[in-house]
Parts: structure tokens; sequence; C-alpha cells
């Protein structure tokens, strides 16, 4: 198929926390933008702060391969908030406007920012400025709200459930309580998945608040049952009234005060957001990617690309910009486990 240039010029930038397929999703993005539309494409140095200090570099057909297994972002990333903090002190020039000047002087047509929540709503801010801009929806913590799924959240939890896996053995040889915290921020989907994936006795999610007295009472039944072992899955947003760091600390030092069982806490971190997209993620950033190149062409600016039932829609930021999407305490998911036995806390 030969190149046709429709003359557009656009941006790619990633912000916030990294997640795998990142990488994936920029090279959707820029190998449609070139081979389909002929389009020039720069990448945008650490999200927006890119924007602010003008630090970009053009990004060839060249420079996109090799990259769809790689973990982070080849173009780095900050959680740089322009509009938060901005243009406060005597002659500063606000962040924002020097985002618009060296969009113009950048000769963009069109910026594509590859973020969670926070990315998304300063797109959909940067919009109302008149900027022409397009998001991707990316986090580990699958909490946007308006797409089905987020790229980077399939991966976090195989790691999650990976990591589960192996706590199993400890758990069983041990006779012990393992406890394991995942990430999340204020969403309990890894939890609730890899809870779910990975046989979780009992999973705390901070849509459903927990009562201590009902894990300890749960995890002593088991004992009496003859299950001298379980594993609790704990998300890091959970209620955590303790002057511990994490919420497993605080949780494990008081079902052992309550209950006299052995519990060992493991906080799994930035493990389950490193490394190599799984399959599942690299086909969707790169859906996602070929979508947002699509919709530029179709100057369909504005919007967020999104899944809604397998099909790859535009929903406009407005819709979406200072929302969450978080997990109903009635998921379905939640009752069937229920109904096996696991435990929510409550
Ligand atoms: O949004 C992804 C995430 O990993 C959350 O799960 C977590 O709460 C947060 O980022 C950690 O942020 P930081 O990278 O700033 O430590």
């Amino acid at each position: 198929m030969g190149k046709r240039s429709n003359g557009m010029r656009i941006g790619i930038l990633t912000a916030g926390g990294d997640c795998p397929g990142i990488n994936a999703a920029i090279r959707g993005v820029g190998k449609t933008a070139i081979v389909k539309y002929g389009m020039e494409v720069v990448g945008i140095s650490d999200g927006y702060t890119g924007m602010i200090t003008k630090e970009y570099r053009e990004l060839s057909e060249k420079d996109l391969s090799g990259i769809l297994t790689l973990g982070g972002t080849i173009l780095g990333t900050s959680r740089e908030k322009p509009f938060k903090d901005s243009g406060k002190k005597k002659n500063e020039i606000k962040k924002p406007d020097l985002i618009k000047e060296h969009y113009d002087q950048m000769d963009l047509d069109c910026l594509v920012c590859i973020g969670g929540n926070g990315t998304l709503k300063t797109a959909h801010l940067l919009s109302h400025e008149g900027l022409n801009v397009i998001g991707l929806p990316k986090t580990i913590d699958n909490d946007v709200y308006g797409t089905d799924i987020t790229f980077g959240f399939d991966s976090a939890v195989n790691i999650a459930t990976e990591a589960i896996d192996r706590l199993h053995s400890t758990a069983n040889s041990h006779k012990r309580i393992m406890m394991i915290e995942l990430m999340g921020h204020n969403a309990g989907w890894i939890a609730l998945y890899s809870g779910i994936a990975g046989g979780g006795d009992v999973i705390l999610i901070p849509e459903i608040p927990y009562k201590e007295e009902k894990i300890a009472e749960y995890l002593l039944h088991r004992v009496e049952e003859n299950k001298p072992y379980s594993i609790v899955v704990v998300a890091e947003g959970i209620h955590n009234p303790g002057k511990e760091k994490s919420a497993a600390q605080y949780l494990s030092n008081r079902i052992n005060d309550m209950t006299g069982l052995e519990i060992r806490e493991t906080v799994l971190g930035y493990i389950q957001r490193g490394g190599t997209p799984s399959p599942m993620d690299r086909v969707l950033a790169t859906r996602y990617g070929a979508a947002a190149a699509d919709m530029i062409a179709a100057k369909d600016f504005g919007k967020m690309v999104a899944l809604r039932n397998n099909e790859i829609v535009s929903v406009p930021l407005a819709d979406v910009a200072g929302k969450l999407k978080l997990v109903e305490p009635d998921n379905p998911m939640i009752i069937q486990a229920q109904n096996m036995g696991t435990s929510f806390g409550v």
C-alpha cells in the first residue's frame, strides 16, 4: 500500500504511572499514522513536562520497531499536572499557556495523551484551551471511567496471580496465613481479579468496607475446619487507620492480635507494573493506538478511545474526565465468590 500524506503532524505523550503496553500503544498510533496516513509523528518527553519544556523528538517508522514487547515507556513519563499550582508566582507564565505555545511551535495538529485519570483530565482541560487532543486509557488500576478495560491491567493481574500462586507454597508448608497487598489506588480491580484467579480465601477491596472481627472469625473457622492456612488478598486502598505504612502491615498486626495466628505479609509494589506486557495487553494497546490514528485522520478530537463489549468506540473526554470506574459491591463476580465461600470481610 502506498503512503498518502494528509499533511498532519501529531505529538504523542505518555503520562502518569508507567504500565505494560504503553510502547505497544505508541507503536500502534505511530505506525498507523505514518504507514496508513503519511502523517509526521513526534514523541514528547516525560509526559506533560515535555510540553512545558518543549522536549521532543521526531519518530520514524523505524523508531517504532522493536518496542512492542518492551515494558515502561520509550518516551518517559511524569506526574506533572500543568493546571495545578501554576501561574501563581509573579510574572510566571502559566504552564497551560506554555503548552499551547509549544504545541503551535511544534506545528502539531493533534496531541495524543496516553495515560490514566489524571492524564485524561489534563487532556480534557487542554481541549478546552483549544488544542486537538485524543486520550488513550492506560493504567494497571483499570479505573478509567467510560471503558470496559485499560491496558496494563491484564499484565498486572497476571503478575499478581503468579505471586499469589507462589505464596500458596509457603502458606501450605508452614500452615500460615499469607497476606498479599496489591496496587490499584482507590479501586479494587487488581485485588478482585487476581484474588479470584489465585483462589484467595479473603479478598479485601476499598469499595467494600471490611470488619476486622469478621476476618478474624473467618480465619479461625477455617482452622477449626482443618484448613490451617489461608491466603488473604488486600488492595492497597482499603481502610488503613494504623500507623503502619501499608494496609497489609496494619491488618496483619490486628488479625494476629485478635487470633494468635501466624501471619506474614507481602507488599507486591512496583513489580506488578513493570516488565513485558501480556499478549492481551499488547493486542488491546495496539487496537487503541490504531483507532486513535483513525480518529485523528477523521478529526474526531476531544475524545478518548475506549472498549465497550469488545468494540472500539470513541467517547467524549468530557464524559470521562474527573470520574472513576470503581468495583460495584454487587458485582456478580463478588457474589459468585461469596457463594463459593470467599470472605470479603463483611
Ligand atoms: O496508577 C498506578 C499506580 O501504580 C497505583 O496502583 C498506585 O497507587 C500508584 O500508581 C503509585 O504511584 P507512584 O508511581 O507515584 O508511586
